[in-house]
């Protein structure tokens, strides 16, 4: 079987977008564990509700040093011992000794055609750009911000009169249509990472 943990921090309609897709057609995927930083994501409660192994990884503010929660977070991916690790609205960033031992074994996917619009409120981004179109982009993860590889990238159209919310929606359903579609391509190795280049077979 081919390991994967999911990390999120809220929503989790990609999450539930791969799940769905792998209930649909199986393949040799396992999801070995869902780890959530916040016990109130919706991601999490529907992985509880589908019986998933759940992990809560919480950094309480000022209580708990960020090397307390790296440490107990890099434990438990270690211990589920995940051939792909699949960032799904994952809020933090990784610690790069984490990033380095899972070197081209962790994706995420991002609400905008990087390399532009890194960070937050991506779609907002490109609204107060005036570009002409958005997307998503699923890229291997480096210690940098939306900085990997790139594996694919969907584009959408801005239409005049968008807000926020409207384009947000708009790459939402390529975001569930494209991350489920990487995973099982690099589940069934036609998707590696090679010496920081994305090989493809079709
Ligand atoms: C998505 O827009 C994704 O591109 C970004 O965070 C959002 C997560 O949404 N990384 P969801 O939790 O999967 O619904």
């Amino acid at each position: 079987m081919f390991r994967i943990a999911v990390l999120l921090s809220g929503r989790g309609s990609n999450f539930r977008a791969i799940f769905e897709d792998l209930e649909a057609r199986p393949l040799n995927i396992e999801i070995v564990g869902v780890i959530s930083d916040n016990p109130k994501a919706d991601g999490l409660l529907f992985a509880q509700s589908k019986k998933l192994p759940c992990f809560v990884i919480e950094r309480k503010k000022k209580e708990q040093p960020l090397e307390a929660f790296h440490f107990t977070l890099t434990q438990t991916i270690l211990d589920l011992n995940p051939d792909l690790i699949v960032l799904a609205g994952f809020m933090r960033l990784l610690p790069a000794n984490l990033v380095e031992a899972f070197d081209g074994k962790i994706v995420n996917i991002h609400p905008s055609l990087l390399p532009a619009f890194k960070g937050l409120r991506a779609q907002q981004q490109a609204l107060d750009a005036g570009a002409s179109q958005a997307g998503c982009t699923v890229h291997y993860v480096v210690p940098e911000m939306d900085a990997g590889a790139i594996i694919e990238q969907v584009a959408v159209p801005i239409i005049p009169g968008d807000t926020e919310e409207s384009l947000s929606a708009r790459i939402l359903v390529e975001e569930h249509k494209l991350y489920p579609a990487v995973i099982r391509m690099i589940a069934e190795g036609k998707i590696r990472l090679v010496k920081d280049r994305v090989i493809k077979e079709s």
